[in-house]
């Protein structure tokens, strides 16, 4: 599909001086408290404002935190966020509003200077952008096209689309105001979609899958689509005990979704009669409780004692996973092989990420999918460039690889 890209949109419009310019980020990072433990997104954001900085623009940013629900909630305030952008852009005059549109925000969007930046309050404090009605929905889309000058005359706005984390949501902000605005995919999700139209058309083979984080129902559709598309599905985390449940085992007090054992059933043998090798643990670190201090050990996959839950992959499954991935030359991974937040339960998803790591120095191509797994990596302490691409988007880029359309994509083209 393509794109009007950034290039396009500046080269058509000429000098963006005086010009303002909607774009919408994904700035959803983790907090804790008002502290950002993970800024990825933020600095994924700086080079589509950059490039529009540069080249003259009055840039107004729009993103949403949490999932607030149609209402101003101080826990999910993007103020903390703007500081990280002050931060981020030193020589620029970031403002910031308490409000997202009207009033404050209006007033600041309207005293922007060439080359300055605004930083409106989080999206989702306005039902209109999560609204499941067109009109609710278009109305707030009005609201934020009048930040930038509105659709029409000689000072209307123009929109750039930048939040791949939100591109799979049909929002206000990611695709009515597009249909108002002349617009642009920004650099982020030009080279996010770049990336992933490499895992979908075509990748060097052997090519992997690694899925894992908590529900195997969020992941059914992407499993049934990449049972056409990779040679090998290795699947750890808590969705895991489902596939293990599928084949027989007891997973004592381990997640298990029982909905799903039949379907998942279905797929291990779709995927014996297409010839995708499934890898699951051989073992895994069994704890009493979901606690760090809880009393942990390893077992066999398939000898989970009744009283304890797996919460991470264990040591020979991690080397087993590695051994798998070793001879790959494109490899996807979404989603932690355990509950890495805890120390106990963090070398699955340690080990599986040096695997990766190992792929990518032999000149592999590894994408690591979604804002848990991202962070997971960072905060385990492992560099952006051990990975060939850390994707914001985590539900946006399995959607992508779910090959569904995604309405903040297909209303850019
Ligand atoms: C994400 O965190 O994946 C994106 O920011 C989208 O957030 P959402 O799932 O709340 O729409």
């Amino acid at each position: 599909m393509a794109l009007t890209s950034l290039d396009d949109l500046v080269a058509a419009q000429g000098d963006l001086r005086g010009r303002r310019v909607l774009v919408r980020s994904d700035l959803n990072v983790p907090l804790d408290g008002t502290t950002i433990t993970d800024d990825g997104r933020v600095r994924a954001s700086v080079p589509t404002w950059q490039r529009l900085l540069d080249a003259g623009a009055r840039v107004v940013v729009v993103a949403h935190l949490g999932r607030p629900k149609g209402a101003p909630e101080a826990k999910y305030s993007l103020a903390p966020v703007a500081e990280r952008v002050r931060e981020l852009l030193p020589s620029t005059t970031v403002r910031f509003a308490g409000v997202t549109v009207g009033g404050e925000a209006q007033e600041a969007a309207d005293a922007l200077g060439d080359g300055e930046l605004l930083l409106v309050e989080n999206l989702r404090f306005n039902a209109g952008e999560t609204s499941k009605d067109d009109a609710e929905r278009a109305a707030f889309a009005r609201e934020l096209a009048a930040l930038v000058g509105g659709a029409d005359g000689p000072a209307a706005g123009l929109y750039v689309s930048d939040g791949f984390g939100v591109v799979h949501r049909k929002q206000a902000s990611v695709y009515d105001v597009a249909q108002l605005l002349p617009h642009a995919a920004g650099g982020l999700v030009e080279a996010e979609t770049a990336v992933l139209q490499r895992l979908t058309t075509d990748p060097a083979r052997p090519y992997a899958v690694v899925l894992g984080g908590a529900k195997v129902s969020d992941k059914l559709a992407v499993i049934e689509n990449l049972l056409g598309t990779a040679d090998r599905l290795l699947v750890g985390g808590g969705m895991v005990f489902t596939f293990l449940a599928a084949q027989g085992h007891e997973v004592g007090k381990s997640l298990l979704e029982a909905d799903q054992v039949e379907t998942v059933r279905g797929y291990l043998a779709t995927a014996a009669e297409r010839g995708v090798e499934v890898v699951l643990p051989v073992d895994v670190v069994a704890a009493t409780a979901f606690s760090a201090d809880a009393d942990h050990e390893v077992v066999p996959a398939d000898a989970i004692p009744a009283d304890r839950m797996g919460l991470d992959i264990g040591p020979e499954s991690a080397r087993l996973f590695a051994e798998r991935l070793a001879d790959t030359r494109t490899v996807f991974w979404n989603g932690p092989m355990g509950a890495f937040e805890m120390a106990p339960y963090a070398e699955g998803t340690r080990e599986l990420a040096k695997a990766l790591a190992e792929v990518t120095r032999a000149g592999g191509l590894t994408v690591v999918g979604g804002g848990d797994s991202a962070a997971a990596v960072r905060s385990l302490g492992f560099a952006d460039d051990d990975f060939g691409h850390i994707s914001t988007g985590g539900g946006a880029s399995l959607e992508y690889l779910e090959g569904k359309t995604l309405p903040g994509l297909s209303v850019l083209s």
